[in-house]
């Protein structure tokens, strides 16, 4: 491990990035209404999250779910220290994002080719070649970029992916510009050890800081995969409130590893998160119930709602 890598180790707090109103949203069959949209993310500031990913300005014949990511990115209430990313695949998004104000914004590609054509018509050098101009444009607009890297643990359709590959396209779109790696098992296939030898691996190209971590509990190994990465020094953790989320273009892959149980198992350890957790599992309880869906996080079924909201 780096020398960066060891440093983050000793850092006592982790930051969540909650995806839930984009990676759980975008997954929902039935169209969510704007004001829905609008509410779970201004609950999820209030309950003290620092980084909420708010929505997709991708093609909407993709993702109808998320047409309206203009209406819900301008309707929230914006909170000092709080960031807003959008996922943007191309810069036709960035424009999109940009002229509704957005100040932070996440490119996405895979490390395989199968999955990335599935998931944006493109390989995954051509989606690379997609974020040139985003990153240069981003560069003069004062915008920060995140990066995805996607089936990091194994894809739907190639198989078994190769970790020098992840390691080579998350330490590209890092060298390119993004100040953050999230690293994905799309459909929740790896185990702790796998995702621990995978996260060393890359964080001996990338610095341990600039790196995040993105689990889907399809196999219900999320929770113990980012308690292995979080004690080899990884402290940004991605998670979906109520565990939502999916994505519609990996066949079986289900629901984010809950912030609820994420957030309860690093306070547990002595972490800092700054989210208050009944504010978070009433916002997990709510939302569930407006989806008409079980509660995906463990800790939102384990307490009443009164108990948790007394
Ligand atoms: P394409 O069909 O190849 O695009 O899709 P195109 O460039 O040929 O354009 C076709 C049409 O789409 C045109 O409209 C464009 O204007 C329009 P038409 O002329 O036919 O009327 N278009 C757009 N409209 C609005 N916003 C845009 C946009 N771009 C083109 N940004 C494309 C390529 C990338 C657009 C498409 O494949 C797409 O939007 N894919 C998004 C899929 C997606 O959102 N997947 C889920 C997110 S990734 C994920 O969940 C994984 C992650 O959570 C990490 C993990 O778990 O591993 C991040
Ligand atoms: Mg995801």
């Amino acid at each position: 491990m780096n020398e960066r890598a060891s440093q983050s180790m000793t850092d006592s707090s982790v930051r969540i990035v909650e995806v839930g109103p984009r990676d759980g949203l975008q997954n929902e069959k039935t169209i969510v209404p704007t004001a829905t949209k609008i509410a779970l993310i201004d609950r999820l500031s209030a309950a003290g999250h620092r980084s909420i990913e708010v929505t997709s300005f991708v093609s909407p014949k993709w993702i109808p779910q998320l047409a309206d990511a203009a209406e819900v990115y301008l309707g929230i209430q914006k909170h000092e220290g709080i960031d807003y990313p959008v996922l943007v695949p191309n810069l036709q998004g960035y424009e999109r994002a940009l002229a509704a104000g957005v100040r932070e914004v996440a490119v996405f590609t895979a490390a395989s080719d199968a999955f990335n054509r599935k998931n944006i018509n493109a390989t995954v050098d051509e989606s690379i070649e997609r974020f040139l101009p985003i990153l240069e444009r981003a560069r003069n607009d004062g915008v920060k970029v995140r990066g995805y890297v996607s089936t990091v643990l194994g894809c739907p359709y190639q198989g078994e992916v190769e970790v020098r590959d992840v390691v080579r396209i998350a330490k590209r779109i890092f060298e390119l510009g993004c100040y953050e790696v999230s690293l994905g098992d799309t459909i929740g296939i790896g185990t702790p050890t796998k995702a621990r030898a995978m996260l060393r691996a890359v964080a001996d190209e990338v610095p341990m800081g600039a790196l995040a971590v993105h689990f889907h509990d399809t196999r219900g190994q999320a929770l113990a995969n980012v308690f292995a990465c979080v004690e080899d020094g990884v402290r940004v953790v991605d998670a979906a409130v109520a565990g939502l989320g999916g994505c519609p273009y990996a066949n079986g892959a289900t629901g984010n590893v809950a912030s609820e149980d994420v957030v309860y198992m690093l306070h547990g350890m002595g972490y800092m998160t700054g989210i208050d957790l009944d504010a978070l599992v009433a916002t997990g309880q709510w939302i569930s119930a407006e989806l008409g869906r079980e509660n995906g996080a463990k800790l939102g079924r384990a307490l009443a709602p009164a108990a948790v909201r007394a």
